[in-house]
């Protein structure tokens, strides 16, 4: 007999889940990959047949969409407290002691589990079904990131197996795996994007993207080690990560209970070695009283519970000498101090140089010549100098100095007001900055010309072809020279030219993040493109109209106008026209413009669903209105999503100016 549509869809939405969790929960799946994407094809070609039976919980919708959403905020019910913490056994021990103490005798259980390393995340199930995932915040209220936790399969959207309250919450880590995190970085590798210090940082960023289908990419996965609700299935903390293993949840796979000091030690002394094993980032371990009436009985400080304690693992570290300081010089002309070590195994790896960041380093840590120093790799991929061991200091040694005059060009330094950096200020004459130009103008984020690296650039600079980016335009004149350099020949050369030729089509806003103007990164390249449209408007631009365009703030305006005050600036840019250098955005459909906001001002404030702000005042301006940032008696409507803040909304009252949401909004533009 032929199933009703409706129990079909019920069927393969069962058995998908069922397979999800085989696979991503239990790490054992029963059907093959191609059987299974066959299965969630029919569930979707029987979903679009039947839109009557829609669910957001449904399997097919784990793959997130290319909305950018920006995130409304969650009270959280109950607190999400932190961990009292130490990196010693004796206050660990100190812990068992305390607690023995405080139940007076009475008997009880210790649970050991991992403390991931991730970023925490609460979930909220009711009746079955996930309603809401919410960041940690400030603990008192977080992210609602509900759309993004949903592409991480080992989730359960719909709850297997029974048992489970009405109503609860979970908690547990969102974690990035080894593995991922390694070919998620080799991939930024690739594409030139800063690389993630660590796992923790990767999951963390990845969780806030307002992408959620670039978040289903990213191969997240989550541990839970929390359950909190009325009415839980058991009385104790091990028994309800049982049941919560049995409702479809990836329960932290290690959970041990321990009974006394020596049980705790020993559990201590194993994961300490054995962590390093895991495929997933812990940076220590946690200890539970598990009796949840124990629990309960000890109680609470103001930041954390008096239940459980963490046990920090001691970041690797190494002792080695400090063979020298250099002082290197970028690409915006900032100094940057580097330890120069003997080679030391840290970790796995061979550790010879390590950053020391600033001068102010420098001088807190006190650091002489040939000191012996502590470094260490707590998870980062660059190590940092996070000690000395002063008793091995000789006598005579001098404290490192920072340098006054570039190391390179010897013009002396200036302070970058504010910051701890020093800076050449010599941007035309100072050559690690004009190859650093070289370099970032043809990345493959920018302008994209293959061929050209950082070795290239030093060689076109130093015979004198290239100085800025706009001589790149005019290299086919020194062709030949070029094939004679040694390892060039005509093929190298000519792929390097046709490179060049083909980053005359690359769209304006990666232009402007390619001529290095400093604070102005990708993300602010891409806005100040989008509001401005074309270079002149750029050139042209005050502090009052840039700061109007959302995220630029008066320290990036001002670092706009000063780059363009600049005539070898203006000139290159002229030169970068002239060679055909995208110097504006395509002209617009003109017909998605519309007259339906002509001459009104409006004020936009908050969080949307349907587009982001950037996108919305885009819209505004398609239709023929105007963005302006303070509310006044001037203002036709503000335009308002959630979390509006509430003195614009105040203000907006007492003037009596009109206030529209983002449904009456689309309504206006007949959206
Ligand atoms: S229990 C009230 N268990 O560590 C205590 N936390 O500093 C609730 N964490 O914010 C937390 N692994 O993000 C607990 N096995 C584990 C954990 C764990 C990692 C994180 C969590 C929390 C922080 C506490």
């Amino acid at each position: 007999m032929d199933l009703q549509p409706k129990q079909q869809i019920e069927r393969l939405r069962d058995e998908l889940n069922r397979h999800n969790y085989n696979y991503y929960v239990l790490n054992s799946p029963e059907i093959s990959d191609r059987d299974f994407d066959m299965m969630m094809k029919e569930l979707e070609q029987l979903e679009k047949e039947h839109p009557e039976y829609a669910d957001p919980l449904s399997p097919t919708q784990r793959v997130g969409s290319d909305i950018n959403k920006a995130f409304t905020q969650h009270l959280h019910q109950r607190p999400m407290l932190s961990l009292g913490n130490t990196y010693s056994i004796e206050e660990v021990d100190e812990f068992v002691t305390r607690t023995r103490d405080a139940l007076m005798g009475q008997d009880f259980t210790i649970v050991g589990e991992m403390k991931y390393d991730g970023t925490s995340i609460s979930l909220t199930y009711e009746h079955g079904r996930l309603v809401r995932a919410v960041t940690r915040g400030d603990g008192e209220r977080g992210d609602v990131v509900t759309d993004n936790v949903k592409t991480i399969k080992s989730v359960p959207l719909t709850l297997q197996g029974s048992g489970w309250p009405e109503e609860f919450e979970i908690r547990g880590e969102i974690v990035l795996p080894w593995k991922e995190f390694d070919r998620l970085n080799a991939e930024r590798e690739f594409n030139e994007e800063p690389l993630f210090a660590n796992p923790r940082n990767a999951a963390s960023g990845t969780l806030k993207m307002q992408n959620s289908a670039e978040v289903a990419r990213r191969g997240l996965d989550a541990v839970f080690y929390y359950l909190l609700g009325d009415n839980l299935p058991a009385d104790n903390h091990y028994d309800n990560m049982i049941a919560a293993k049995e409702w479809g949840f990836k329960v932290a796979p290690v959970m041990s209970k321990l009974h006394g000091i020596d049980e705790v030690d020993r559990f201590i002394n194993h994961w300490d070695t054995a962590r390093k094993e895991l495929p997933v980032a812990t940076d220590g371990l946690v200890f539970k009283v598990n009796d949840l009436r124990q629990q309960l009985n000890l109680g609470y400080t103001a930041k954390s519970p008096r239940w459980a304690i963490a046990y920090k693992f001691q970041a690797e570290r190494a002792l080695t000498r400090l063979q020298s300081v250099s002082f290197e010089v970028g690409r915006m002309g900032i100094v940057t101090p580097v330890a120069n070590l003997d080679p030391v195994l840290l970790s796995g790896t061979i550790v010879k140089r390590a950053s020391l960041h600033n001068e102010g380093i420098i001088r807190s840590l006190d650091i002489h010549d040939h000191d012996m120093l502590y470094v260490e790799k707590g998870g980062e991929i660059i190590p940092k100098v996070t000690g000395i061991d002063v008793s091995a200091r000789q006598p005579d040694a001098n404290p490192i100095q920072f340098v006054t005059r570039c190391p390179v060009c010897d013009t002396p330094l200036v302070r970058i007001e504010g910051e701890a950096a020093w800076m050449c200020p010599d941007k035309e004459g100072c050559a690690p900055q004009i190859c650093g130009r070289l370099e970032h103008f043809v990345g493959r984020r920018m302008m994209n010309i293959e061929g050209i690296g950082e070795e290239m650039a030093v060689i076109l600079y130093r015979n004198g072809w290239v100085k800025t980016p706009a001589d790149l335009y005019t290299l086919s004149r020194h062709s030949r020279d070029m094939m004679l350099l040694p390892g060039m020949g005509p093929r190298t050369v000519e792929r390097i030219l046709d490179g060049i030729e083909a980053s005359k089509s690359v769209p304006f806003e990666r232009v402007v993040y390619a001529l290095s103007i400093p604070y102005v990164g990708e993300t602010v390249a891409k806005k100040l493109a989008r509001a401005v449209r074309d270079i002149d408007s750029l050139m042209n631009a005050d502090t009052e109209s840039l700061t109007l365009i959302d995220d630029i703030g008066p320290r990036i305006a001002e670092s706009i106008i000063t780059y363009f005050s600049n005539p070898d600036n203006r000139e290159m840019v002229e030169q970068l026209r002239a060679a055909g250098v995208q110097m504006s955005l395509p002209e617009e459909d003109e017909s998605s413009r519309t007259d339906l906001l002509k001459g009104k001002s409006i004020v936009i404030s908050g969080t949307f669903s349907h587009h982001s702000r950037d996108e919305y005042k885009e819209i505004i301006e398609r239709n023929g209105g105007k963005n302006v940032s303070g509310i006044s008696k001037k203002t036709d409507f503000v335009f308002a999503g959630e979390n509006m803040g509430p003195s614009k909304l105040e203000k907006a009252r007492t003037l009596g100016i009109p206030i529209i949401n983002e449904e009456e909004f689309l309504k206006m533009i007949n959206q």
